[in-house]
């Protein structure tokens, strides 16, 4: 009976650490049926230890967590999901998640990152599928640290990437080199205003290209040719800034040759110049768009100099016609007195070849002369 007793108390004793691996922290709810922990909206300062170690979906969202790093997410390795969003992260420190060693989902919208580590995605085994990135920059200046870390963390696998609403003013060139299963990629919301050469470079399998919401005002044929290297993408491009001047000419053509590949293709319009807002740019085709309108421009400019130099040609012809008229007197004399002179001069000649040739008188002359 005792012996019975005492089993029991030590039973619980011996029990009560295992009560506590299986239990949950504070401010926390547990699901051991769901496999799932929820710390929403609780004033957390920093990830909370105890998580138990058959968790799957793990929620800590709309906190003050300032910075994860490596000690965090320690003996996690049945974490599939992990949501970290809303929490005012400011700095993810390098292998931050490479405990968790079944991580297929990372949601970080919706924080402030400043500082974003070498290696701060990296997680072993390249497990990570989907990498939740909206929002979640401070401004666009860890732009460049965010390119360094989708280099050097080991991304191969991942297939998602959401970096809409972050206030993108340029992507650093291959910035997604090293994610070559990347089937999904979000740039919307931001404030692009060019596609450079190298941009999309290793992006092969892509499948969804989201540019809506961005500052485009055209797209050179350069751009263009960085997305015809998506060949299996659908494109969406509506809600930019479409500038419907000589310069959208090259998007125009492409866009209507492809129609199919760009899914909201109709949703395109103008939005200046503010004649044209909201037409779409389908139809700018047949518009006159000022390119055109400048080079017949041109050739009428040099058309009407030509005009113009011969009628001023012309009225100086006539002023000189006049001014002969007017002194036509003067002229007439001169002419005869020219006429005269001529006559005196050819006298004067045929006279002396007709000395020179009379050979009598030439002998009078010669005879004169001894
Ligand atoms: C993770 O899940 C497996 C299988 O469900 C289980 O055997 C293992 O103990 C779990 N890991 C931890 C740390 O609880
Ligand atoms: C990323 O998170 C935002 C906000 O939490 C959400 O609206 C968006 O749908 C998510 N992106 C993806 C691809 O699930
Ligand atoms: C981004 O924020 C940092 C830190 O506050 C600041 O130093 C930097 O000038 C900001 N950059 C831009 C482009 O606003
Ligand atoms: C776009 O991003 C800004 C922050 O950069 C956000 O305030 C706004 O709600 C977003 N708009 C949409 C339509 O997602
Ligand atoms: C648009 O493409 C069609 C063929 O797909 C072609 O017949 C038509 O001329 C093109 N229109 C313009 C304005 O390029
Ligand atoms: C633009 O056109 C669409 C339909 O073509 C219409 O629904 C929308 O109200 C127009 N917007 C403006 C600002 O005119």
């Amino acid at each position: 009976m005792i012996r019975a007793l005492l089993r029991v108390a030590l039973g619980a004793v011996l029990l009560r650490p295992a009560a506590a691996a299986a239990g949950c922290p504070l401010r926390c709810e547990c699901s051991e049926a769901a496999l799932t922990v929820k710390c929403v909206s609780k004033d957390l300062q920093g990830v909370p230890t105890g998580i138990p170690g058959y968790t799957r979906n793990l929620f800590i969202t709309g906190n003050q967590i300032g910075r994860v790093g490596p000690e965090s997410f320690r003996g996690l390795e049945n974490v599939t999901t992990l949501a970290l969003s809303n929490n005012r992260i400011t700095e993810i420190q390098s292998q931050t998640f490479s405990s968790l060693r079944s991580l297929r989902s990372l949601d970080l919208s919706s924080n402030q990152l400043v500082l974003v580590h070498p290696e701060a995605f990296s997680v072993p085994s390249r497990t990570l599928r989907e990498l939740n990135l909206s929002r979640s920059l401070y401004n666009h200046s860890s732009v460049s640290d965010l390119a360094t870390s989708l280099r050097w963390s080991t991304l191969a696998g991942l297939q998602g990437l959401d970096l809409s609403g972050n206030g993108l003013v340029y992507l650093p060139d291959r910035i997604f080199s090293h994610l070559s299963s990347l089937r999904r990629l979000q740039l919307a919301n931001n404030s692009l205003v060019a596609i450079h050469k190298g941009t999309f470079s290793g992006l092969d399998l892509l499948e969804e290209l989201d540019l809506t919401v961005n500052s485009f005002k055209t797209l050179t044929a350069g751009a263009l040719q960085e997305l015809d290297g998506l060949p299996r993408a659908r494109l969406q491009m509506s809600l930019n800034p479409y500038t419907c001047a000589c310069g959208i000419e090259p998007l125009v053509s492409w866009l209507n040759a492809s129609r199919a590949r760009v899914a909201d293709s109709e949703r395109l319009v103008c939005v200046f110049p503010a004649g044209l807002r909201n037409t779409s740019l389908l139809g700018v085709a047949d518009l006159p768009l000022g390119c055109h309108q400048a080079e017949e421009g041109a050739d009428l400019a040099l058309q009407t100099s030509y005009v113009f130099l011969g009628l001023v040609l012309g009225f100086v012809g006539l002023m000189f016609l006049f001014v002969l008229y007017l002194n036509r007197k003067g002229i007439k004399k001169r002419v005869y007195d020219m006429r005269d002179a001529c006559r005196e001069v050819w006298e004067g000649y045929h006279y002396r070849y007709e000395i020179d040739s009379d050979p009598r008188l030439s002998q009078v002359s010669t005879t004169a002369d001894m």
